[in-house]
């Protein structure tokens, strides 16, 4: 795992990438949205390579030399297409690239790809704007299978409020609870046993008229619990 810290990038999340990791199955798939260079791609594939286990890592990104409005001085800032050269490179010279599909193209465009219920994790790191990352939770979250997990970086971020507006109403209206972990949040797809009786219970408690009870029982609801050492993978 000594190659990934040597890549330019954004990557606070190794510990979600061991436990994921651990608990995955042979034959499991994964993706990951916005690669940059692969510093958290790299660090995810060797994970996945010392594990023995055959998982596939889709790596999405549109690689266009799109540029951070935050990007970090000290962070390299590679101008166009040059991106996806160095990502493929850097793959390369952390001998991970059999891990690793790497699929250059918009997340939508990505998730079209896949059918639904067939992947085992998906962690966002696009584009952080609030309507950004809501489209990317519309169109990942069906394609996650039952007790997979969808996550994404950055929703305890302040330069980016909108992941963490997005993610909530997201989940509130799944009435799916999240779980923080660093920066980062994460969902687990439940049973559709489990999904219906939560949401039947849900609406039941929350007559549509009354707009401020509903509204303080979903936040009831969405409690979101701030722990950095603990994923509840039992449900
Ligand atoms: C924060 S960077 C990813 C950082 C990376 N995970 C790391 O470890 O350094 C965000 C990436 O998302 C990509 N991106 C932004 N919007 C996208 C979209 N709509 N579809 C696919 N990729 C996108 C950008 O090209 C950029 O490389």
């Amino acid at each position: 795992m000594d190659h990934y810290d040597q890549i330019p990038g954004w990557f606070d999340f190794a510990d979600i990438y061991d436990h994921i990791t651990a608990r995955a199955r042979d034959g499991a798939v994964f993706v990951e949205v916005g690669a940059y260079l692969g510093r958290s791609t790299v660090y995810l594939a060797s994970c996945i390579k010392q594990s023995g286990k055959r998982i596939r890592l889709y790596a999405v990104d549109l690689w266009d030399g799109w540029i951070y409005d935050d990007c970090r001085p000290d962070t390299t800032r590679p101008e166009t297409e040059d991106v996806f050269h160095q990502f493929i490179d850097n793959v390369r010279r952390a001998g991970v690239e059999e891990v690793i599909y790497p699929l250059k193209m918009s997340s939508e465009q990505a998730a079209d790809l896949f059918e639904d219920g067939t992947l085992d994790f998906v962690f966002l790191d696009a584009d952080h704007a609030y309507e950004a990352v809501r489209r990317d939770l519309e169109a990942w979250f069906p394609k996650v299978k039952r007790r997979g997990v969808l996550g994404g970086h950055d929703y305890l971020h302040a330069a980016f409020p909108g992941v963490r507006s997005a993610a909530d109403e997201f989940f509130r209206e799944q009435a799916l609870p999240l779980q923080v972990l660093g920066t980062s949040f994460l969902a687990i797809k439940p049973s559709p046993r489990w999904l219906n009786a939560s949401l039947r219970v849900y609406r039941r408690l929350i007559p549509a008229s009354d707009k401020r009870a509903t509204n303080q029982l979903a936040t009831d609801k969405h409690r979101t619990e701030i722990n950095n050492s603990y994923i509840d993978l039992s449900r």
